[in-house]
């Protein structure tokens, strides 16, 4: 449902009346019960309030702040990107333990500014929220936050922001987990020609290292006929391009009342009318079946690119990880994605750092770094997450070793990069021109196919369509070039 039907139906609700207990009526009832105080807010402020969603992490957190959005535009706030606001809202990330610590720093501002604005509403979710200490801490030393929510009950978003409005003490919902997923919420996309869309939530795989499974519950597949409506208006609003998300898109649809496999899935999205590119992530390698290879092989939509995340070149370290494939087993399958679709661009994640690693190990890695020939990884320092059994394991390496391993992997990432990146200078290649670019208002930024950013002179009214460039020169990363007919 667009923006519009969904305002008719918030329009007509009669907020006096009993909240229904149906989804997502519900919501609409309370996005209408919002409305009534957002314009009691107005009246005070003198002008509209303002909201400003400030989102940490992944592609998921960035969709799902996109639905955030989308509930406080019907509720009537105005969006901005300035933690001015008189509504902030921090959607966290808690994959390492950085991004934590860099919340309390952006908590600690915001103190001072609520001190200003008796107006001013705080509100904390996503991933880190899903941590009891992290719980426990807000209550103890941040009692200036208005509301805290998880990631299993962000649909209840409008519910919860009523409540805000209708009590004066911190408002803290947070779930263990869900097998709910509500369908036809409203969300408001951050470009108009691309957008992620939902294809499965939580994981399933518990690497050693990571927190995702534990706050973000276990695997659910959305029904292929919401995720193809919701494809389908997405396109009629003028999307291009589409992201399919989830931790692990390879293993999507298996628990279905009727079973469907992600290439299965992919067939089908191929068929809409005026969708021009389909991009995915992530994909765990255990799962990436020949089926894929081919529906990529043949599709003329899907892209050119996969992030296929190694982890580890080492054999006895991805045991360790419980990734459940060997080094040979990741190699063999990247010759034979490479095989059957030459033009591919590989990219990757790769973890420094994990205990019990030796530069043996670490040597491994770089091995595999050269002879997959990746056009990008990112590459990350170990971090111990509290509740994983990586974070309990012996030999939990020195930091001055992680460094030196670090180094050398981030080296030889490079070195591969500028290598690849540049295979195709001289080429034309099609373009989805996404932004004027930031340094420099004459030339536009846009994407190839294979994720590639290329920039060239041109007009901004192209942002959003596809045209073809000349990819003159190369540097390291990217692509300078002249857009030809
Ligand atoms: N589901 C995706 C990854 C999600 S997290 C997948 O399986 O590929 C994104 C990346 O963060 C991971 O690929 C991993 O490289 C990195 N990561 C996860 N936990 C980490 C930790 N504890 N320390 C360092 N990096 C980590
Ligand atoms: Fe984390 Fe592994 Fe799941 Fe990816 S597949 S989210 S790395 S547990
Ligand atoms: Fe971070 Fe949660 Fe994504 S922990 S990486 S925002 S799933």
């Amino acid at each position: 449902m667009n923006r519009y039907e969904i305002d008719q139906i918030v329009r007509e609700i009669d907020i006096h009346g009993q909240p229904p207990g149906t989804e997502p009526d519900r919501q609409y009832f309370f996005m209408a019960k919002v409305r009534a105080h957002v314009r009691e807010l107005t009246k005070s402020l003198g002008r509209k309030p303002t909201c400003c969603v400030t989102t940490f992490g992944c592609q998921m957190n960035a969709r799902d702040s996109e639905k955030l959005v989308g509930i406080l535009l019907q509720a009537g706030y105005d969006i901005t990107e300035d933690e001015h606001a008189d509504f902030v809202i921090f959607n966290t990330c808690t994959v390492r333990e950085n991004a934590n610590q860099r919340l309390y720093g952006r908590l600690g501002t915001l103190k001072n500014r609520k001190k200003k604005n008796p107006y001013m509403k705080i509100a904390l979710c996503g991933c880190m929220m899903q941590e009891p200490s992290v719980i426990e801490k807000l209550k103890e030393s941040y009692g200036f936050v208005d509301l805290v929510f998880g990631t299993h009950n962000i649909y209840k978003f409008a519910e919860l922001l009523n409540a805000v409005f209708e009590n004066q003490s911190m408002v803290i919902d947070i779930w263990e987990d869900t097998d709910k997923i509500v369908e036809d919420l409203p969300s408001e996309r951050k470009y108009p020609f691309k957008t992620g869309i939902n294809i499965m939530f939580g994981c399933n795989n518990f690497c050693s290292y990571c927190i995702v499974p534990y706050v973000r519950g276990r695997e659910r597949s959305r029904k292929p006929e919401d995720i193809i409506r919701e494809i389908e208006s997405a396109v009629a609003e003028g999307v291009v391009e589409i992201m399919l998300l989830g931790q692990n898109v390879n293993s999507y649809g298996k628990n279905l009342e009727e079973p469907m496999t992600f290439a299965q899935l992919l067939q089908e999205i191929e068929k809409i009318d005026g969708l021009k590119r389909i991009r995915f992530m992530t994909s765990h390698p255990k799962d990436l079946s020949e089926e894929l290879i081919q529906v990529m092989k043949h599709s003329k939509k899907i892209c050119r690119h996969l992030h296929l995340p190694l982890q580890s070149g080492s054999t006895r370290i991805l045991q360790a990880m419980n990734r459940r494939y060997t080094k040979e087993q990741y190699l063999a399958l990247a010759k034979r994605i490479k095989q059957e679709i030459p033009d591919i661009s590989l990219t990757t994640d790769i973890i420094v750092g994990f205990p019990g690693e030796t530069m043996a190990d670490v040597e491994e890695t770089i091995d595999v770094i050269k002879q997959v020939e990746y056009d990008n990884a990112f590459t990350f320092i170990y971090s111990p997450r509290t509740g994983t059994p990586a974070a309990v394991m012996p030999d939990q390496v020195p930091p001055e070793v992680v460094k030196e391993g670090f180094d050398k992997v981030l080296k030889a990432v490079q070195d591969m990069a500028k290598q690849q990146v540049k295979r195709f200078q001289g080429q034309n290649a099609m373009v989805l021109v996404e932004e004027i670019n930031e340094q420099d208002p004459a030339l536009l930024t846009g994407r190839m196919s294979n994720n590639t950013l290329v920039h060239f002179p041109g007009d901004p009214s192209l942002i959003g369509s596809l045209v073809n460039v000349k990819l003159e020169d190369c540097y390291g990363f990217y692509y300078m070039g002249h857009q030809v007919p």
